[in-house]
């Protein structure tokens, strides 16, 4: 398939990842790339060093003293507003209702890290945040390989319409009541630790158990169609993570930033995921767990 007489928003919207070479913003170099090298995560409770804008806090990494912490905290800041100014005029549609969500340092290998089943990067799947539901919002992914030598292999495979299409009943469709009451004490357990998370709908919980479903099935992480990618050094991409089905295979040192695009803003509305969810269903998917 090519989507070469669609405009980039329609690229992405209908599962294409995009490659930049080189990077269309700037990067890190010469000390403050080492020193961003050099941070570990805290603990393997952790994916990844995570930096959120909108607090200009760093979590998850090693501190060694607070003039680390503050350095790592402006090199992390820097990285999210390059990022956010390049996007802003790159789709700006986009732009003018989204909502920058975290950005994140990678210092992990990914070839060898060990991580329970359903947190592995190198198993097929779509984007599903437990902790931060969308509530129909789009994750938009920017990476780059900040790695001076080695590439990042990645892997993608079927688009969210054919998934749907082929394991959405299996998976479990939403309906107005199912399993409302265990959502709600799920939701009441989490929210004891982290007061501030936003309700899930019945599409979040479709995505999370769709995430966890092509995770554990031989099938699709076995026979499905793949394409393989070697993101040299300095490379960025873009991807809608909800609508490509993507596994990282190897690399170390990468950075990204996440952005919850508004439905309202997308080029395509009708071939988001919670409208193809919600066509097949039948039933309402963004309302508010009943
Ligand atoms: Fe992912």
């Amino acid at each position: 398939m090519t989507f070469t007489k669609n405009s980039l928003e329609e690229r992405l919207e209908l599962g294409e990842l995009v490659t930049f070479t080189p990077s269309p913003f700037r990067l890190p170099t010469g000390d403050d790339l080492a020193f961003l090298m050099q941070q570990q995560l805290s603990s393997t409770a952790h994916k990844n060093i995570s930096y959120n804008p909108a607090e200009h806090s760093v979590s998850s990494f090693v501190q060694h003293s607070s003039e680390q912490a503050d350095r790592l905290r402006t090199l992390m800041r820097d990285f999210s507003q390059h990022v956010q100014s390049w996007l802003a005029t790159l789709l700006p549609r986009y732009a003018q209702a989204w909502q920058p969500d975290r950005a994140s340092l990678r210092t992990a290998e990914e070839a060898t890290r060990k991580l329970r089943m359903t947190a592995r990067n190198d198993l097929l799947h779509f984007d599903a945040f437990p902790s931060r539901p969308t509530r129909g919002y789009r994750i938009l992914r920017c990476y780059v390989n900040i790695n001076p030598i080695d590439d990042r292999v990645w892997t993608t495979s079927e688009t969210f319409a054919r998934v749907l299409d082929k394991y959405g009943e299996q998976v479990g469709f939403p309906t107005h009541d199912s399993n409302t009451w265990v959502r709600k004490i799920g939701q009441g357990i989490l929210g004891l630790f982290q007061p501030n998370v936003l309700e899930r709908t019945g599409y979040d919980d479709f995505m999370l158990r769709l995430h966890h479903f092509l995770k554990t099935n031989e099938d699709f992480q076995e026979r499905s169609p793949r394409r393989l990618w070697h993101f040299k050094p300095g490379t960025a991409w873009l991807l809608f993570s909800d609508t490509i089905s993507h596994a990282e295979l190897r690399g170390q040192y990468a950075l990204e930033h996440s952005f919850f695009v508004a439905p309202e803003t997308l080029a395509l509305p009708e071939e988001s995921p919670p409208m193809q969810l919600e066509r097949l269903c039948g039933a309402s998917v963004l309302s508010n767990a009943a």
